[in-house]
C-alpha cells in the first residue's frame, strides 16, 4: 500500500464511520486533523497513527471562522457529521445537514482544498422524511459552494459499533416481540462500514481529474444483498440465536407510538424515522457505486457473526480495539 504525504481534516471523525476513515487514512500515512466539538472524544483515535499523526481539533460547527481554522492547511477534507433525528422544531437537521456542510464546502473552496468528500445518505433524492430532505438540501449546498465535491450516499451501514443491528439485537434480548413497521416490506442494501470508509479513502486519494476522476460525482453505496426489513430481522435472529415474534404495525399506528418514543432523551424511534421506512433504500440501476471504485464488498454473513455473537445466550464479549466505544457487559 503506497503512503500518502498529505494532511486531511475529518469532520465527524469521532463517529461510527469517521473512526474507520481516520484509521484507514492514518494507515496510509496521511496526517489527520479530527475536527470535533469535544476533542477528548478523539483522544482514543491517536493510536491509529504515529505520535502526532492523528490530532484532535476543537471546532464550533456554527462558526465559519472555526470551521475554516479546522480546514486551513489540509489537502483533503471529509465530512461525516450527521444526526438521525431532531427534537421538535429545533432546526437541527437544517443546521447539521445543510448549514454546516455549506460552511465546510465554502472553507474548502477558499482554502484551496484538493478534494472534499461529503457523506450524505442513500434515498435522499426519493425519500419523504425530513431527514432525507435535509440530506438532499445538504448535497445541493455543498455542490453550490464546492462543485468538485464527491458525494457518498450509503445505505444503512453495519459494523461492530453500528447503532442498527446492535440496537435490534439489544431489543431482542428483552422483548418477546419486535415491531414490523408497514409489514416489514421496505428494502435495504446494508453496507459494511469498512467498505464505506474504503470508498471515502479511494475517492480522496484518486488523483484522476475530469471525467476519469471522482470529482463532482455521486456514489451510491450498497452491500451485495437487498433485504426487506423482515429478512433483516431473520438474519439478526440467525446470528444472535434469539428468535422473536414479529408484530406488524401499520405506518399510522407506528407514527403514533413513535410520537411518544421520540420524547425519550435518545429516542428509540421518531415519526420521521417511520416516514423514512415508506421508501426503499437501495442503489438505483446504473448508479456509480462500490464496484466503480474497485472495492470488494463484504456481505452481512461475513461480518455479523463477528459482533452479534455477544448477544447469544452466554455469548463472548468482543475485545474492543482502539477508538471503539466502551462496550457494556452482557449478562
Ligand atoms: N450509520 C448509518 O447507517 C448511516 C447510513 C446512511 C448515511 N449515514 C451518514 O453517514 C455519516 C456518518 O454516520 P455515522 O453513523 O458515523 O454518524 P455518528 O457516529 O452518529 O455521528 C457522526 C458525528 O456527528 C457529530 N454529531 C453527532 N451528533 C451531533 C449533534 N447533535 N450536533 C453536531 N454534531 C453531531 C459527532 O461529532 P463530534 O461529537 O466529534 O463533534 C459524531 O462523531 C452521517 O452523515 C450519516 O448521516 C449513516
Amino acid at each position: 500500500m503506497s503512503r500518502i504525504d498529505k494532511v486531511a481534516t475529518v469532520f465527524g471523525g469521532t463517529g461510527f464511520l469517521g473512526r474507520q476513515i481516520v484509521a484507514d487514512l492514518a494507515a496510509r500515512g496521511v496526517r489527520v486533523k479530527v475536527a470535533t466539538r469535544v476533542p477528548e472524544h478523539a483522544y482514543s483515535l491517536k493510536p491509529y497513527g504515529q505520535v502526532g499523526q492523528v490530532v484532535p481539533f476543537a471546532c464550533d460547527y456554527s462558526d465559519g471562522a472555526s470551521v475554516a481554522r479546522a480546514i486551513a492547511g489540509s489537502d483533503l477534507v471529509v465530512n461525516c457529521i450527521g444526526i438521525l433525528y431532531e427534537k421538535g422544531k429545533s432546526g437541527r437537521f437544517q443546521k447539521i445537514h445543510v448549514d454546516l456542510p455549506a460552511l465546510i464546502a465554502k472553507a474548502c473552496a477558499e482554502n484551496g482544498v484538493g478534494r472534499f468528500v461529503h457523506v450524505s445518505a442513500l434515498g435522499c433524492d426519493t425519500g419523504t422524511s425530513r431527514y432525507a430532505k435535509s440530506k438532499l438540501e445538504g448535497e445541493k449546498a455543498v455542490l453550490a459552494n464546492y462543485p468538485r465535491a464527491v458525494i457518498l450516499r450509503p445505505s444503512v451501514i453495519f459494523g461492530a459499533d453500528d447503532d442498527f443491528f446492535n440496537m435490534f439485537a439489544e431489543l431482542a434480548r428483552y422483548m418477546p416481540a419486535l415491531p414490523l413497521i408497514g409489514g416489514g416490506k421496505t428494502k435495504f442494501q446494508p453496507v459494511y462500514v469498512g467498505d464505506v470508509a474504503a470508498a471515502a479513502v479511494q475517492v480522496l486519494t484518486d488523483t484522476h481529474t475530469g471525467k476519469n476522476g471522482p470529482e463532482g460525482k455521486i456514489y451510491q453505496l450498497g452491500g451485495p444483498e437487498v433485504l426487506t426489513f423482515r429478512e433483516i430481522y431473520g438474519r439478526l435472529f440467525q446470528f444472535t440465536g434469539r428468535q422473536r415474534c414479529l408484530v406488524t404495525l401499520p405506518y399510522g399506528l407506528a407514527k403514533f407510538e413513535a410520537s411518544f418514543l421520540s420524547l425519550l432523551p435518545k429516542p428509540l424511534l421518531t415519526p420521521d424515522q417511520v416516514e423514512s421506512l415508506k421508501t426503499d433504500n437501495v442503489v438505483a440501476d446504473g448508479a456509480l457505486g462500490l464496484e466503480a471504485l474497485g472495492i470488494a464488498v463484504h456481505g452481512l454473513d461475513a461480518i455479523l457473526p463477528t459482533y452479534l455473537e455477544r448477544y447469544r445466550e452466554g455469548g463472548r464479549r468482543r475485545v474492543p480495539g482502539p477508538g471503539d466505544k466502551p462496550l457494556r457487559d452482557i449478562r
